[in-house]
């Protein structure tokens, strides 16, 4: 039988030890929040043609942090996310829109909704700048026409 030796080291105390390791893991966390918040893939550059245009520019910007993860980085409807969508997300370039693409269609659909769940309703959460230059930016991907009405908003 092996003699039972007492370690010749002092242990640290258990309790003060293991807060230390709640601690350092609290710490842990920490640090992966703040990580994953600030550690976004950033979104390729406008093209020029939307860099040189405040408005567009503004659109751009709303849309690749809101619409993208759905709609797609071109506005195709193959964004990540677009497959946990109930509905598939509509593809803004190359199919005729489903409700309309008037200026006033398009901002009721991005307020509202669609009206069959899926595509989710802005509402409040755009100000009306916002609105107005997300409506501006989507129509210009569909490659629909910019009228005077659209350009002023409303
Ligand atoms: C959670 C996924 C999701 C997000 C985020 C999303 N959409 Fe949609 N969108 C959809 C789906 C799904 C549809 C199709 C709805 C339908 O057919 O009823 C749709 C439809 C649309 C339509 C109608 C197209 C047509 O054919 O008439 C427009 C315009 C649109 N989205 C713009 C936007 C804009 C602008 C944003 C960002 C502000 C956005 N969407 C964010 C999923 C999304």
């Amino acid at each position: 039988m092996l003699p039972t030796k007492e370690p010749d080291f002092p242990l640290p105390q258990a309790t003060g030890s293991s807060r230390f390791l709640i601690f350092m893991i609290l710490c842990l966390i920490m640090v992966g929040v703040v990580i994953s918040f600030s550690w976004r893939i950033p979104p390729p550059p406008p093209p020029s043609e939307v860099k040189s245009d405040p408005l567009l520019a503004k659109g751009y910007d709303i849309y690749m942090r809101q619409c993208v993860a759905c709609h797609g980085l071109k506005g195709l409807g193959d964004g990540p996310r677009a497959h946990a969508a109930s509905i598939k997300p509509r593809n803004l370039r190359d199919e005729p829109w489903k409700y309309g693409d008037d200026p006033d269609s398009v901002r009721k659909i991005i307020t509202q909704g669609g009206p069959q769940g899926g595509m989710p309703g802005f509402g409040p959460s755009l100000s009306p700048q916002d609105l107005r230059a997300i409506v501006i930016y989507v129509r210009h991907l569909g490659g629909k026409v910019r009228t005077d009405e659209n350009s002023k908003g409303s």
